[in-house]
C-alpha cells in the first residue's frame, strides 16, 4: 500500500477526450474551496489506486485556483498504471493527489525560451504559455508528434499561433535538424526547455550545447528498472557502520529496506525524489529522470539506480 504524505483531495469534475489515446482530466477540491498554488511545469502524484501512484504534469493555468487538469496518455507498453486510470477515472470519483512539486521551473532570467516537446510531453508547457504571455516573455513552442491525430491540444495551439508543428508521420520518422531549428530564431542568449522522451531530450540537448544555449529538461517513458543483467554489489553506509549486499536484480531501496534501513519512496521510479540520497563514495549509474548534473554529482535514487563499482557508499 502507498504511504500518503500530506494529500490533496480532488473530485473529477470533467473528462474530455483529446486524441485516441489521450484524456484531460479536471479537478477540483470536493467542496469548492481553492487548491494548494502551484507555479508553471509542476506536476503531482496521482493515487490511481492503493497501489498505483504515478506523476503527472499539471497542465492548467496556476492563475487558476480552483481547478487542475492533468492529461493523461494510456501507454499499452507502460507498466499499467495509464490503463488502469483510464479505465476507472470516471467523472464524479474522488482521487487522492500529493502537494504539487516542481522540478521543471521556468529558469528565473529573462532570456527567451525554446519550448520542445515530444507526444504527451507537450504537457507541462500548457501550464507556462500563459505565464509566458502574461509577462510578454519572448518563446516559440516546438511540438513533436506523429501526426495530427495525435496531437494532443493541437487545436488550441495552432490558434495561439506561437507553436510549430512537427510531424514525423509514423514511427522514427525523420527529425528535423534541431541545430537548424533552434538556430533559426536567431536568438544568441535564449534557454532551451525539453520535455519528450530521452531520445528527443538527448538530441535537443546536443543541439543546445552546439549552440551555446543553457538547457533544462524533463524526460518521460524509456525509464529501464533493475533487471537480472544489473551485477550485485555492496552498499556501505557510512553513518551506521554497515555493508548491505544488493544481489543482481535487486533495486537498491528494496535491498535497503530488507536490512530495516527505513527510505521514503513513493513513485519507485526515478520521478519523485522521495527517495534521494546523498552518496559519499563509488561510481553510480544514475537512472532517474530528473536530476541535474550537479545533483547526480551528490546524489542518488536508491529505487532506480544502480552501481558500476563493487560498493558504493551512502551517507546514512
Ligand atoms: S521513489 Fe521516487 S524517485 Fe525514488
Amino acid at each position: 500500500m502507498i504511504v500518503r504524505h500530506h494529500h490533496v483531495l480532488t473530485v473529477i469534475r470533467k473528462i474530455e477526450r483529446l486524441t485516441a489515446g489521450i484524456s484531460r482530466f479536471e479537478l477540483s477540491d470536493p467542496d469548492g474551496w481553492e487548491l494548494p498554488p502551484y507555479t508553471p511545469g509542476a506536476h503531482v502524484d496521482v493515487h490511481v489506486d492503493e497501489h498505483v501512484l504515478r506523476q503527472y504534469s499539471l497542465c492548467s493555468d496556476p492563475q487558476d485556483r480552483h481547478r487542475y487538469a492533468i492529461a493523461v496518455k494510456c501507454e499499452e507498453q507502460g507498466r499499467g498504471g495509464s490503463q488502469r486510470l483510464h479505465a476507472t477515472f470516471r467523472v464524479g470519483r474522488e482521487v487522492c493527489l500529493s502537494l504539487p512539486r516542481n522540478h521543471f521551473p521556468l529558469p528565473p532570467t529573462d532570456e527567451p525560451l525554446l519550448l520542445v516537446a515530444g507526444g504527451i510531453g507537450i504537457t507541462p508547457f500548457l501550464s507556462m504559455i500563459g505565464e509566458l504571455e502574461r509577462t510578454r516573455r519572448p518563446f516559440a513552442l516546438h511540438y513533436f508528434c506523429r501526426n495530427r491525430m495525435e496531437a494532443a491540444f493541437h487545436d488550441a495551439l495552432e490558434a495561439g499561433g506561437r507553436t510549430h508543428f512537427h510531424f514525423s508521420q509514423g514511427h522514427g520518422g525523420p527529425r528535423r535538424n534541431l541545430v537548424d531549428l533552434l538556430g533559426a530564431q536567431g536568438w544568441r542568449h535564449a534557454h532551451v526547455l525539453c520535455c519528450g522522451p530521452q531520445s528527443l531530450v538527448e538530441d535537443v540537448g546536443q543541439a543546445a550545447a552546439i549552440l551555446g544555449l543553457s538547457f533544462q529538461f524533463e524526460r518521460f517513458g524509456g525509464i529501464r528498472h533493475i533487471d537480472n543483467d544489473d551485477p550485485g554489489y555492496v552498499v556501505r553506509l557510512a553513518r551506521s557502520d554497515r555493508d548491505i549486499a544488493v544481489p543482481a536484480g535487486q533495486s537498491m531501496l528494496s535491498a535497503l529496506r530488507e536490512a530495516g534501513i527505513a527510505i521514503d519512496a513513493s513513485c519507485e521510479a526515478g520521478s519523485c525524489m522521495r527517495c534521494k540520497t546523498r552518496y559519499l563514495a563509488g561510481s553510480v549509474n544514475h537512472r532517474d529522470l530528473v536530476m541535474s548534473a550537479s545533483e547526480r554529482a551528490q546524489f542518488l535514487t536508491p529505487c532506480v539506480s544502480t552501481c558500476l563499482s563493487n560498493e558504493i557508499t551512502l551517507d546514512l
